[in-house]
């Protein structure tokens, strides 16, 4: 078991109020992670931490010796809801810029990323005239433009049709299909125990349960997470 992450004690405040209180958990390499709970719990910073776009207030976020900052953002591709496209560019356009970013240029890739996501046939159209759900699979298909081995999804189904929600929970299994890993940020338990390993529950800041998904895990978890959310 090799472990990419550890989160020791972490806290996060902003003007003195702790949004994230004493948070402790690994994250194995190639292992698939839900993020749980209601609205305003913490999720959403947490994964933001993670993706190292703010800094913990206190405890500690560990890297694997000899992984930089730096080359762990290299290697994390993220999914947040805004959705950092350009819409007056096409998506083969903005895949370009994204990877152009990384210092790559691999149009190849890029035309089978769109072609997963099916977006082939609507490629050098702007991406201002894309429905949501065509806007969502660009998503996933940028945040994949760098080949990066970890993907941080915030709520990517949220909203959307079952054609892109069965195109995104594709290109998800078969990330995992290559060793990769993600986290998912979700609200639907039963949606989140099929698409990961491991799920973590967040109430007020803190996990509250971090168990494996299972069919004998499932339902003690539910139950938590409906009476959490009925306080
Ligand atoms: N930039 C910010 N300034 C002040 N409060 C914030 C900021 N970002 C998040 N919060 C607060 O932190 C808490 C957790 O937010 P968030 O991580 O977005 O929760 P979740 O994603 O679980 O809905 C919420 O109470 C939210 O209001
Ligand atoms: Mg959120």
């Amino acid at each position: 078991m090799t472990i990419i992450l550890e989160l020791h004690n972490l806290e996060f405040a902003i003007d003195n109020r702790k949004i994230l209180k004493s948070i402790s958990f690994s994250w194995e390499k190639g292992e698939s992670i839900a993020f749980i709970g209601g609205n305003g719990v913490g999720k959403s910073t947490l994964l933001k931490i993670i993706a190292l776009l703010h800094k913990p207030t206190g405890g500690n976020l560990m890297l694997p010796d000899g992984i930089s900052e730096r080359s762990w953002k290299n290697n994390v591709g993220v999914v947040f809801p805004e959705n950092f496209l350009y819409d007056s560019l096409t998506s083969q356009e903005n895949l370009r810029f994204y990877q152009h970013l990384y210092g790559k240029a691999d149009e190849r890739y890029i035309d089978s990323l769109l072609h997963k996501v099916q977006l082939g046939r609507v490629m050098d159209k702007p991406v201002g005239t894309y429905s949501k759900g065509m806007k969502q699979r660009l998503s996933i298909a940028r945040a994949l433009v760098h080949q990066p081995e970890y993907l941080l999804l915030d709520e990517p189904f949220d909203g959307l049709d079952l054609k892109s929600k069965v195109i995104i929970e594709g290109m998800l299994a078969e990330h995992k299909h290559l060793g990769n890993g993600y986290i998912l940020v979700s609200h639907d338990v039963k949606h989140a125990f099929e698409l990961c390993e491991r799920a973590i529950l967040l109430h007020d800041g803190k996990i509250v349960l971090n168990k494996k998904c299972s069919q004998s895990s499932f339902e003690p978890f539910i139950n938590t997470y409906r009476s959490l959310l009925e306080r």
